[in-house]
């Protein structure tokens, strides 16, 4: 019988295992199995632009959001290079790895069996490692997850961001205060009524946040308030109320199915900002981020840029995302520009040349 890392008979299952201690594994102790990355293929075997597709621009600038159609491993490898260290925030909300079929996207346990942990933080490592270079002095990383990948993903930013660089949040996703639409599913055993934020510092000690604005109880009324940020990320919406405002802009509360509350992220972003920071969602989804930062904008004449990225799948990032913002900035007179980009890749020939493609 080879020697188990958990101390037990070495039955246990292989997905499992690679997530076990091992001594001999990084700082953290979080060992994975590493997998190579799907779209490096496409930045090895041709050259690859990010264009404009100049018939979906709105307004006419001279500060220009951007929302890129792109496998997001290809759209940070080119922002590395045209940004370098300058995005004040991140915050993503990728694929929680539950293997649900329904989402409208693929959820990476789909594509996996046993080793579907290691599978979702190899594709995590590969996409943190360059948020990390993006990310300014002050910069601050928000990584959304559920239970499925908390645990594992807190190791991993430390391991990237270092121990002192990580803090764990959480999100209370249902509330009675938002909930008046709420449809309840059956709870499996117990009822998850929470997930996780895991906020990841560039460098904690060059990063002093801004107050949020929370809503504080006063008898029967709820009054805004300016307060430090603090671990539980209650008052801002729910699951329920971000479909809402799905239902407030589409006319329909399921057009996308995993939407996060516009103001959660609002008050993240108004946390970690300045006026004229670089705001990046490379798991634009439906688009709430960019409605965030434009709505802050609005509110304390900021000037803050964002850039959103969501692969082609399912047409999400031209049906949704690109037609969410498009139809807030008209109804709420943002005075904001985008340009829409995605990726054309060139070919490399054998006698070295390139050939164009789509
Ligand atoms: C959980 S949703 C994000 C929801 C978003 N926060 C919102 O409020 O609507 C994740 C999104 O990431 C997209 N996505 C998944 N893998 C991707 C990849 N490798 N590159 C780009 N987009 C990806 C999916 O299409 C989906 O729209």
């Amino acid at each position: 019988m080879s020697e188990d890392p958990n101390g037990g008979d070495g039955s246990t299952p292989r997905g499992q295992r690679e997530l076990a201690r091992d001594p001999s594994a990084g700082t953290s102790g979080l060992r994975f199995e590493s997998h190579a990355e799907p779209s490096q293929a496409a930045l090895e075997h041709g050259n690859t632009h990010l264009v404009e597709r100049r018939h979906l621009r709105i307004g006419s600038g001279p500060r220009f959001n951007q929302l890129i159609e792109a496998e997001n491993f290809v759209a940070l490898t080119h922002l590395v290079t045209d940004l370098g260290s300058s995005v004040d925030v991140i915050y993503v909300d990728p694929p929680y790895n539950t293997g649900m079929q329904n989402l409208g996207y693929g959820d990476h346990a789909l594509r996996a069996g046993a080793d579907k942990h290691s599978r979702w933080l190899s594709f995590m490592e590969h996409r943190l490692v360059l948020s990390r270079q993006l990310l300014s002095a002050r910069g601050v990383l928000y990584l959304h997850v559920d239970e499925n990948e908390a645990a594992a993903s807190t190791l991993l930013c430390r391991e990237i961001f270092g121990e002192n660089n990580v803090d764990v949040l959480i999100w209370p996703k249902t509330d009675p205060r938002f909930d008046q639409n709420r449809v309840e599913k059956p709870p499996r055993t117990i009822k998850l009524v929470h997930e996780y934020v895991v906020a990841c510092f560039r460098d904690r000690d060059q990063v002093a946040l801004n107050q949020v604005l929370r809503p504080v109880s006063r008898g029967s009324e709820w009054v805004e308030h300016p307060l430090e940020l603090d671990s539980i990320l209650s008052g801002w919406g729910t699951t329920s109320s971000a479909k809402d405002e799905l239902a407030d802009v589409f006319g329909d509360r399921y057009r996308f199915q995993t939407p996060k509350p516009m103001r959660l992220i609002k008050e993240l972003v108004r946390a970690a900002s300045g006026r004229e920071s670089v705001v990046l969602d490379f798991f634009a989804g439906s688009g709430t981020t960019g409605h965030a930062v434009m709505d802050l904008n609005i509110e304390d004449q900021g000037e803050r840029r964002f850039i959103l990225v969501n692969n082609d799948e399912y047409g999400i990032c031209r049906d949704i995302t690109y037609e969410r913002l498009a139809r807030v900035m008209e109804r709420e007179g943002y005075a904001e520009s985008l340009k829409f980009l995605d990726v054309r890749i060139e070919r490399k020939q054998p006698d070295g040349g390139t050939t164009g493609g789509g």
